[in-house]
């Protein structure tokens, strides 16, 4: 089984497994979770097969997936064993106070404590800034999450949902002052969301902050239960339906691009003969500096079979296939840095050695 190798989290010492059990899923709050009952059978399966990185958030299920998770460990005595990664920033006070969310000093303290609580434990192993607030400076972040290792109530620190230039000024702070570093960065990452591939993996890989993908399945799309027109389809159960069933929006997701993605998938999974989830997986374990791949379950089925997804290789043909399905858009100013305009600053063999003409050849300011 591939959960019984580590690898250590960003330039820590910290040893971590490369898939991550997320548990979002854990409560029934959202409509679409699980009972104790389910959540402790995935979180058995899970640690009882060499998983050692939990990934939960102070607003998952309104606390319940921290209170869970709390009870788990505890009953099974594994605080020590594991790796937990908890989240702040949207707002989790009792009456939505004005303070009661964001990254702002007093907001991380008082939750960071209610997280404790709920989660049974005196420290957190990786805590993450959920979302850039737009306003708190990137000093008083940093400086606080510097003060609370110093503190040892947490012990590294990650960003999630941030823009590349915020997250590049905090390494920055870091580097300068001595603070504990960003050792990962939380993002959405799947066959069909790779818009961060135009910033983050640079990011990550010159300042040593590792992915940790999310919604690896496009919330359970790249899992192939699901069919064109959600909102009609019959005999199928899940989040995206749920949602659809109950006023929701999936529309983002139930869309051409998407469908094309999925059939390509369908074919490289028969090809191979693996689950087509297994395979969306294991290509978003295989990209440059994803450290960990957040596996989400609702139901025991499902973590047994994405729990194998690192046991087995994509051909490299069909690597190429999904990564073709998958392309998107390039927009300004990436456009600049592909090959062909690149190919004006070092010429490039490849493309006949030939300056393109500027006006002609390259698609400007898209
Ligand atoms: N930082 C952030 O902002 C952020 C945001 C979102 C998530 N996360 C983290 O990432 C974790 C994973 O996110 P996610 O749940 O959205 O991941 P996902 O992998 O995109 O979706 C997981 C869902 O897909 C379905 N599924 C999974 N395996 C399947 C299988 N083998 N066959 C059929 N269906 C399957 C299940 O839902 P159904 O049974 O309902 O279909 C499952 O709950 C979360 O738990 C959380 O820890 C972080």
């Amino acid at each position: 089984m591939s959960l019984d190798r580590y690898y250590t989290l960003g330039k820590t010492g910290l040893k971590v497994s490369r898939l991550a059990l997320g548990t979002m899923t854990f409560g029934k709050e959202w409509g679409w979770g699980n009972t104790k009952e389910e959540a402790e059978a995935i979180f058995n399966y899970y640690v009882d097969h060499g998983g050692n990185f939990l990934d939960t958030a102070d607003m998952y299920t309104q606390g319940t997936s921290e209170e869970y998770l709390g009870d788990f460990m505890k009953k099974r005595k594994l605080r020590e064993d594991l790796v937990l990664a908890t989240k702040f920033t949207f707002n989790t006070s009792a009456n939505n106070s004005v303070n009661g969310g964001g990254n702002s000093r007093k907001n991380i303290r008082r939750t960071l404590e209610e997280s404790l609580k709920r989660l049974k434990t005196d420290y957190i192993d990786l805590y993450i800034l959920h979302c850039w607030d737009q306003l708190t400076p990137v000093e008083e972040v940093m400086r606080t999450l510097n003060d609370l290792v110093s503190e040892g109530k947490i012990l590294h620190v990650g960003f999630s949902n941030t823009p590349a230039w915020y997250v590049s000024r905090a390494q920055a702070l870091a580097q300068a002052h001595n603070y504990e570093p960003i050792s990962a960065m939380q993002l959405e990452y799947s066959l069909i969301q790779r818009r961060i591939e135009d910033e983050y993996i640079d990011l990550g890989q010159y300042t040593n902050a590792g992915i940790m993908a999310w919604s690896p399945l496009g919330g359970g799309l790249l899992s192939g239960k699901y069919k064109p027109d959600i909102d009609h389809q019959e005999n199928v159960q899940g989040r995206l339906k749920h949602i659809t069933d109950n006023g929701g929006e999936v529309s983002s997701k139930d869309n051409e691009r998407n469908w094309r993605i999925v059939t390509a998938l369908h074919k490289v999974s028969e090809k191979i003969n693996q689950p087509m989830a297994s395979v969306a997986l294991n290509w978003v374990a295989n990209q440059p500096n994803v450290a960990s791949v957040i596996i989400g379950a609702t139901k025991l089925p499902q973590i047994e079979a994405n729990m194998k997804t690192l046991d087995f290789d994509i051909p490299r043909e069909l690597m190429q296939q999904l990564n073709e399905a998958s392309a998107y858009e390039k927009l300004y100013p990436y456009t600049f840095f592909e090959p062909l305009m690149q190919s004006r600053i070092t010429p490039d063999k490849k493309l006949g050695n030939k300056p393109p003409q500027y006006w002609k050849d390259v698609n400007i300011g898209k």
